[in-house]
């Protein structure tokens, strides 16, 4: 008898770990690594949060408090969603969870049974087939093409409907492409799923951070249909550099949110007290300080796609980020040619040479279930981002 659950037994490593353990080594041993690969803001968490914190301290507010959440979040998370989003929500919709990752669990917890499929569009984060995985459901995976930005068709979502089609992980703005769906866009989608009955995970961690013009659509807003459909996922950690701070939210129609509820009740009781009052200051605080990080970003995205745009010339391709902080960089012309020797055949090579030879750290795009590239965070600063990408057009001129 195994003693790990077959349900368990199931899931993946995380396949970015060796990775990320090499880079750490290298550094360590004083080696000036340049690092993609970071999943999280490089801005410490404003200081009005963290004194939001440390007042709750000092105020003693250091027990438990309901499992779902405070009282008073969740009516700044519904406000949240009425003035950003266009949706009404009553606080017993809400939950509040230890970071999204946490929120994304709970909402596969509560409605993925054994043999449910669930349809994950590629490139995708690489935390939902697992989590799927962990559920006893199966992922279906939908490829989206780079000519249409990374992003799927509703008639391709469509194609992937089965009788046991159960949910779709919709995830914009998107990690890791970047990509942004348009309100059409996302109207096209909501319209299959309505359809065909598909509940909808609407992963919008990343909706604070878009740039050149595009702007947020919640696929719930669609209708009163769509809204029962969905489970609206975000979190505090990436739109308000707050990633270790571990808050996360969602908002589902009321059962759904019952029975979350419950179980969160006997799992991780509340997220810790003190992070909540820090949250409550993020959502309802001055926007300024998360506005000039939006904007930081925006300039190195500009900057980044620029000096990307020279390097076609190398046989490095990529589309065109709108959102989140990352690009995928297109590689596959170097698959089959070889550096110093070594053949390179997938996006694992590439990123490990480029870690040995170049010192330049990313992430490989099979980890996202698209073997063609790999994924650069610009998470980093901009003399940084400069010397990588000259590091990495270095590297490539000596593929043979
Ligand atoms: C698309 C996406 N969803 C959810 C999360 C999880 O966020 P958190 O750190 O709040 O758990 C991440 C974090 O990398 C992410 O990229």
């Amino acid at each position: 008898m195994s003693k790990i659950s077959q349900r368990v037994s199931t899931i993946s490593p995380s396949m970015t770990l060796a990775m990320s353990a090499k880079a750490a080594e290298l550094k360590a041993a004083g080696e000036n690594v340049i690092n993609f690969g970071v999943g999280e803001p490089d801005f410490n968490t404003p200081a009005h949060i963290v004194q939001a914190a440390k007042d709750a301290l000092d105020k003693g507010y250091t027990k438990y408090v309901a499992a779902a959440g405070l009282p008073a979040l969740k009516k700044a998370v519904c406000k949240k969603f009425k003035e950003d989003n266009g949706l009404d929500y009553d606080p017993s919709q809400i939950i509040i969870t230890n970071g999204g990752k946490h929120a994304i669990f709970n909402a596969m917890f509560a409605t993925i049974d054994p043999g449910d499929e669930v349809i994950i569009p590629a490139p995708y984060w690489l935390t939902y087939p697992e989590v799927v995985k962990c559920c006893g459901g199966v992922p279906v995976y939908v490829y989206a093409s780079r000519d249409a930005g990374f992003k799927v068709r509703a008639a391709q979502i469509e194609g992937a409907i089965t009788p046991k089609t159960k949910m779709l992980v919709f995830n914009s703005p998107n990690n890791p492409t970047g990509a942004v769906y348009t309100e059409d866009e996302i109207r096209a989608i909501a319209e299959v799923c309505e359809r065909h009955n598909v509940l909808v995970l609407s992963d919008e961690m990343y909706e604070k951070l878009i740039y050149g013009g595009e702007k947020h659509f919640s696929i719930a807003a669609v209708s009163p249909r769509m809204k029962e459909l969905t489970i609206t996922v975000n979190g505090v950690s990436k739109s308000y550099a707050m990633t270790g701070w571990r808050l996360g939210y969602l908002a589902a129609e009321k059962a759904i949110a019952k029975a979350i509820s419950s179980f969160q009740s006997h799992s991780t009781s509340n997220v810790n007290t003190m992070t909540q009052y820090a949250a409550i200051a993020a959502l309802d605080g001055p926007t300024e300080p998360m506005a000039q990080m939006v904007e930081a970003f925006g300039a190195r995205r500009n900057r980044m796609i620029e000096l990307l745009d020279g390097m076609k010339s190398l046989g490095l391709d990529y589309v065109k980020p709108d959102g989140a902080f990352y690009v995928m960089l297109l590689c596959d012309k170097f698959y089959g040619k070889r550096h110093e020797g070594r053949r390179i055949a997938g996006s694992m090579d590439m990123a490990e040479l480029l870690l040995t030879h170049a010192k330049v750290a990313l992430t490989p795009g099979i980890c996202f279930g698209d073997d063609d590239c790999v994924r650069l965070s610009y998470a980093l600063s901009m003399e940084d981002m400069e010397e990588g990408l000259r590091r990495i057009s270095d590297f490539v001129k000596n593929i043979k």
